[in-house]
């Protein structure tokens, strides 16, 4: 049975499963209103809609749970007014508790810094700051994250989070366009050995080539990029948006790049690994 969470501001479908879903839960409805002659219509219905449904809930039980530093961040984060905050002049994006990357995909970061036996991470999007404390929870005491957020309400946000854990103290924000702080990098800020990019996706190529010109990335390093199956954008035929359209340009962009060895994994709304060759 899947649980609803209806005590905090519902999160809109984002990512291609949550949007199958929505559809899915849509036609059912609308099959039994309109009482099919054929009962094995509206069961198939039923069958396919029940396996989108409860696949998320599924993969994040079986996934270890958040700390409590993370689930509290996250809730706040739901609990935050952002529209209103735009309207007040006090964000200067649009923001939305969307933009949390969340339990599972936090979970799967953390791996990747262990995996990788990171030291130095570099994250370009910091939002309320779920995956950079995520990342942070999995280094060692010596580990370090250099996080990038244009705007500085978020940024504050996140450090207030990051106040109340013992692995917030290896978070270092600089707020302010990404570009620009990534070109004022110097050499002993670098190598990372684990990027993830989650900030503007017009912006990702420019990312990227910036990231492997200046040889930011260590020799066994990997790059993580959010968001690239943009809500099967990329992949359908029908208008993208700006952000669906810069997706699939980026993701062009690294299939023909022959010095990286990449792959797309169906995480949420879709996560590429990135590793130089
Ligand atoms: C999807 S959210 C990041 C989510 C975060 N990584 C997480 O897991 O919770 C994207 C963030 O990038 C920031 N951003 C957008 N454009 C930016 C830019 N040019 N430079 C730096 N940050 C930017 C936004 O303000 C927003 O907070």
């Amino acid at each position: 049975m899947i649980q609803r969470n209806t005590s905090l501001n519902s999160a809109r479908p984002v990512t291609p499963l949550s949007l199958i879903v929505a559809q899915l839960v849509d036609l059912t409805e609308r099959a039994e209103e309109l009482s099919y002659n054929d009962p094995d219509f509206v069961r198939m219905l039923h069958k396919v809609s029940a396996l989108a449904e409860g696949l998320d809930p599924y993969i994040a039980a079986c996934s270890t749970p958040e700390s409590e530093a993370l689930e509290a961040l996250a809730t706040r984060t739901q609990q935050e007014d952002w529209a209103g905050r735009l309207a007040q002049g006090e964000t200067t994006l649009a923001l939305e508790q969307e933009m949390l990357s969340g339990h599972v995909e936090g979970q799967f970061l953390k791996m990747l810094v262990h995996a990788a036996q990171a030291r130095k991470v570099l994250e370009i999007g910091l939002f309320t700051g779920y995956s950079a404390l995520a990342m942070a929870e999995a280094l060692p005491e010596d580990g370090s994250v250099l996080a990038f957020e244009m705007d500085a309400f978020a940024a504050g946000f996140a450090q207030e989070q990051f106040a109340q854990s013992p692995h917030g103290k290896k978070i270092r924000v600089e707020v302010g366009p990404a570009m620009e702080s990534l070109k004022r990098l110097t050499s002993d800020e670098g190598p990372f050995d684990l990027i993830f990019i989650d900030a503007d996706k017009g912006n990702y190529s420019a990312y990227l080539q910036t990231i492997i010109e200046r040889s930011l990335l260590s020799p066994h390093g990997l790059i993580c990029v959010d968001n690239t199956l943009m809500q099967g954008q990329p992949y359908l035929d029908q208008e993208r948006s700006a952000n669906g359209e810069a997706i699939a340009r980026f993701n062009e962009t690294v299939m023909n790049n022959p010095n990286v060895e990449q792959v797309l994994l169906p995480l949420r709304d879709g996560l590429t690994l990135i590793r130089q060759v």
